[in-house]
């Protein structure tokens, strides 16, 4: 983590998991334990049906922002079981995912249709948290920074340089994912960087700097010091670990070493 350039995020994705009657109780154990660490956004994404609850329960507290886990790139209409941005912001959410691998795999969303739904998130006032991530075999076959490339360039066409501030991007191996199977430090150190080199190549050095980039893949309370250590690593999207508010919090506190 730089702090002196850019903001440290720790995002949770529930994905398919917990209830309506958990987030009551989850909040109240996460908001007690990250009272001190003031210097790190938090996010928690839920599914859809539970983001009434958690925007009830949030009511007030300011240190914990609401996400959503994918957003429509359409204002509205026939859209059968999808959710528009302006509705997400009714419910005061903040976040929204875009392109996490799973929705690229089981919904085949393609790098077209995540570019369409980013910009839809940031007219609608979101921030977008952009996935990317290589596969297991992209990355045997020496491809990782040419595919992270690509993705990054493809969600963000179009996205001029007021907006690109209110993005950010999370690299997100597939291979790593729900797998135990933790990027090494410097693996993901090094994906990281090429994002922001990205950026800077996009926009400029200013924007590039600026720009918070996330970790994930089994990220937890045992790995996340040594992983946020990283220069280029900004914070992370955790999924299993942020189920358990205590295990999400550790990883909060880890975001306040320099
Ligand atoms: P994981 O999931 O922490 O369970 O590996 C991360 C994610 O998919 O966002």
């Amino acid at each position: 983590m730089n702090k002196k350039y850019r903001k440290a995020v720790v995002a949770g994705n529930w994905k398919m998991n917990m209830s309506i009657a958990e987030v009551k109780p989850f909040v109240e154990e996460l908001r007690a334990n990250i009272s001190k660490h003031k210097t790190c956004d938090v996010v928690v994404c839920v599914p859809f049906v539970m983001l009434s609850a958690m925007s009830k329960a949030l009511r007030d507290t300011s240190r914990i922002c609401i996400g959503a886990q994918d957003v429509s790139e359409y204002d509205s209409g026939a859209y059968t079981g999808d959710v528009a941005g302006s509705t997400l912001r009714e419910l005061g959410v903040r976040y929204a995912i875009i392109g996490h691998s799973e929705r690229r795999e089981y919904q085949h969303e393609d790098d077209f249709k995540i570019n369409a739904k980013v910009k839809k998130a940031l007219e609608c006032g979101l921030h977008p948290i952009i996935c990317v991530g290589e596969s297991k075999k992209q990355r045997d076959f020496g491809l990782t920074i040419a595919h992270i490339e690509y993705q990054v360039r493809a969600a963000l066409h179009g996205v001029d340089s007021e907006e690109i501030k209110h993005c950010i991007i999370a690299y997100e191996p597939i291979w790593a994912i729900g797998t135990g199977e933790v990027a090494t430090a410097q693996q993901a150190e090094e994906v990281c960087g090429q994002i922001r080199r990205i950026i800077k190549d996009i926009y400029c050095a200013k924007t590039g700097r600026g720009i918070s980039i996330l970790y994930g893949g089994s990220m937890n309370d045992e790995n996340a010091m040594t992983l946020l250590s990283m220069q280029n690593i900004d914070g992370g999207l955790i999924g299993g670990a942020s189920l358990k508010p205590e295990k999400l919090a550790k990883i909060i506190a880890a975001t306040d070493q320099e």
